[in-house]
């Protein structure tokens, strides 16, 4: 029996490391070595064996058994490694990468609210919000406008069935912020959403986004506001840039000045452009606050302030030289890319 075990191993593994494929492979092992292979036929004999051989014999059983399967799993091994090498053929590793685009850069909105935010932070004006749905106090009773103001009428803004609004404009966050002050004085800057049931054209959005300032302490004055303001433009659009104020109206500061700056569109004459809003806080906001509060921190016989608000889409506009506001909108990246 150590004879034929002998000469089915000198087979074997003569056989195995030329097994041209796994199939192959696998049929030389059923051969040897499955339930009716010629190794496990032998092995069934040993109950005939004599004892005195056993030993030896059943020694010879396991070391051929070994051997087999370690030269099948040798096999098994390279013929795997010589497919890996075939999936890689031509391939050249040492090429580089293909490019994706890279990273992207920030909206160009996004640019414009913190170039406008860095700056007026450096001036000691810190970030402030409000909720986006407002109450009709905080957007306009607070702010001194009447419930026969235009604004107020359900074709120009967009009202809820409980009686709250999409904040139309970032002044309800003045209300806000004063609503909560400790101390005196606040100096705060607000940039977020406003909504409008405006027409869609090329410069208005129904949603769009404002700067929103405000300024109060003792003897706070317009001088302050035309400074502050002037400064700020020239931060924005360049040192010389001409800043002028024209006298406005709004319901919630008196006296109101609308801002336009002098900026040359390329290849024209230079032009006004308005730019912002802004005044002094109106006494009656005051009263208003002192009431809500229950006390005298803004006492309009003691406090002065001023706010201004301007659009950050249009800011982004005349900065930019873009003549649509809803390439903002509308995320094709050979715009976005430009910025
Ligand atoms: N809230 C005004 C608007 O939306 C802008 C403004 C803000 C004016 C603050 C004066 C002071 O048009």
């Amino acid at each position: 029996m150590i004879a034929e075990l002998d000469a089915l191993q000198t087979e074997a593994l003569a056989a195995i490391p030329t097994a041209s494929d796994e199939t192959s492979l696998e049929a030389l092992r059923v051969q040897y070595l499955g339930k009716k292979g010629s190794v496990t036929l032998l092995g069934a004999g040993m109950k005939d064996v004599p004892p005195d051989q056993k030993k030896a014999v059943g020694a010879k059983l396991n070391e051929v058994r070994t051997a087999m399967t370690d030269a099948i799993v040798a096999r098994q091994l390279q013929l795997q490694a010589e497919k890996d090498a075939k999936a890689i053929e031509g391939i050249d590793v040492t090429l580089p990468g293909r490019n994706y685009g890279g990273v992207g850069t920030l909206h160009p909105l996004t640019q414009v609210r913190d170039l406008a935010i860095r700056t007026l932070r450096r001036m000691g004006f810190i970030l402030a919000d409000g909720p986006e749905i407002e109450t009709e106090w905080h957007c306009f009773d607070a702010l001194n406008t009447p419930p026969e103001h235009p604004a107020r009428n359900e074709k120009d803004t967009f009202y809820l069935h409980d009686g709250r609004l999409l904040r139309t404009h970032t002044s309800s966050v003045q209300i806000r912020t004063m609503e909560i002050a400790k101390t005196l004085p606040i100096r705060i800057i607000a940039p977020g959403a406003a909504y409008r049931r405006d027409e869609i054209d090329a410069t208005h959005l129904s949603v769009f986004n404002q700067l929103e300032g405000l300024y109060v302490a003792e003897n706070v004055s317009l001088a302050e506001l035309k400074g502050t303001l002037v400064a700020f433009f020239r931060e924005i659009f360049g040192a010389g840039t001409a800043v002028r104020f024209r006298p406005h109206f709004f319901p919630f500061t008196e006296p109101s000045l609308e801002i336009d700056v002098k900026l040359e569109a390329k290849g024209k004459d230079a032009r006004w452009i308005e730019i912002a809003g802004c005044g002094m806080v109106d006494p009656a906001v005051f009263s208003e606050i002192c009431a809500k509060r229950g006390d005298k921190l803004f006492d309009p016989e003691k406090v002065t302030g001023f706010a201004f608000g301007m659009g950050l889409e249009r800011l982004a506009m005349i900065l930019h030289g873009i003549s649509d506001i809803r390439h903002l909108i509308e995320n094709d990246v050979r715009f976005l890319s430009q910025f």
